[in-house]
């Protein structure tokens, strides 16, 4: 086992650094000619343009990288998309059509919630996409058609790498999508600039680590952690939180900061620590007041900001602490903002004395409903 990690302590750390490298094998050989070419959705594309929504489903982390995809799937391809965890469309029986577009998002491809939402979209005559790390899988198999992220084998159970490959199998699915439309062609052609350059910016974020050890080392004996973040970033609010609470064992939760002021805002003081959010994008202002309105409140702020927009994020006389992050195209930002919450999750755990590759409770695969 130690040889599998080699310098490594845990494999959830070893995943953590290992980023660079996997988001380079998830594009590898499909970013051809200024476009994308994913030989497994190939023949679909036709009829997934033609279809009236497109639905998310997934678990967990899986469900996450989904909903960091949205606003980008939206966007591009202009086919609206709602989102369902799993278990929860199977509790309601919720309307699934003939003409919808159901991608299943599963690490694995053997969670049994999302394999049964799987045959009861199929059942419901929906074209069925699966995006998984594991090739033969369950999922793989039973869909229609599909991405394989090829994160490679993730063994920690907090999800780390297949986080990142799923939200890049996914934008480079949804500029696959919309790749026939002329309007969107200047907008295409940055994304795939950034996904280019996505690598070395990964590179550049993990350089954090001891500044999140050491935030860490601040937060250790808190009893919760909120998580604000909206538009791009909704999804990393709810991803880093998850990974604080399953590994470090402490009561995190994501939130939307537009929520914020619809009941959040109570629990507010000096003591409670709020992650802050608010790299540049179209939301940037309405962070910026979020921001204020919490340092009026004496709030325990770690605002979480595009390199160099410090002072912008916290002018002089409000206290926070600032995780200054290398800015990249909007849509691909949730990439870049994820890794420093991963780390701050793991050092929180050494610190706290907890199991990080197998927290208490947990399975890597949850194959019983
Ligand atoms: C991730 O850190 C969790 N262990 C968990 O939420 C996981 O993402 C979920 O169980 C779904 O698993 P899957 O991606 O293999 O379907």
């Amino acid at each position: 086992e130690q040889i599998k990690k080699g310098s490594y302590d845990h494999f959830m750390q070893k995943e953590i650094h290992e980023q660079p490298h996997s988001l380079k094998t998830t594009m590898r050989g499909r970013l051809k000619d200024g476009g994308v070419v994913l030989g497994g959705l190939k023949e679909y594309l036709k009829t997934i343009r033609r279809c009236r929504r497109v639905v998310f489903i997934g678990c967990g982390t899986s469900y996450n990288a989904a909903l960091a995809a949205r606003p980008f799937v939206e966007e591009l391809t202009g086919i609206p998309v709602t989102m369902e965890v799993a278990s929860d469309l199977l509790d309601r029986q919720g309307p699934i059509y003939r003409e919808d577009t159901a991608v299943f998002v599963s690490q694995s491809g053997e969670t049994a919630d999302t394999l049964l939402a799987l045959d009861y979209a199929l059942e419901n005559g929906a074209l069925c996409v699966g995006i998984t790390n594991t090739v033969g899988s369950t999922l793989s198999r039973k869909t229609h058609c599909g991405v394989h992220i090829n994160a490679g084998c993730e063994i920690g159970v907090a999800s780390t790498k297949a986080y990142t490959s799923q939200i890049v199998a996914m934008a480079m699915m949804a500029l696959a999508i919309g790749s026939d439309q002329i309007s969107t062609q200047a907008r295409r052609d940055s994304i795939i600039s950034g996904l280019n350059n996505l690598s070395s910016n990964v590179s550049e974020v993990l350089k954090l680590d001891a500044g999140m050890k050491e935030l860490a080392s601040s937060l250790i004996d808190s009893e919760s952690l909120l998580v604000f973040g909206r538009g791009y970033n909704y999804a990393t609010a709810l991803e880093g939180a998850l990974k604080v609470k399953e590994v470090a064992l402490m009561h995190s939760e994501g939130m939307l900061a537009g929520e914020m002021k619809h009941g959040p805002l109570a629990l507010v003081d000096e003591n409670l620590p709020i992650i802050v959010i608010a790299t540049r994008d179209a939301c940037f202002s309405k962070q910026q007041s979020v921001i204020q309105q919490l340092l009026s409140r004496r709030g325990r702020l770690i605002v979480m900001c595009s390199r160099g927009d410090a002072a912008a994020v916290c002018p002089s006389g409000g206290s926070c602490r600032v995780i200054e992050v290398p800015q990249v195209a909007d849509c691909l930002q949730p990439v870049i903002n994820i890794i420093p919450l991963q780390l701050l999750a793991y050092h929180l755990t050494v610190l706290r004395g907890f199991d990080v590759d197998q927290p208490r409770n947990l399975a890597k695969s949850v194959t019983t409903q």
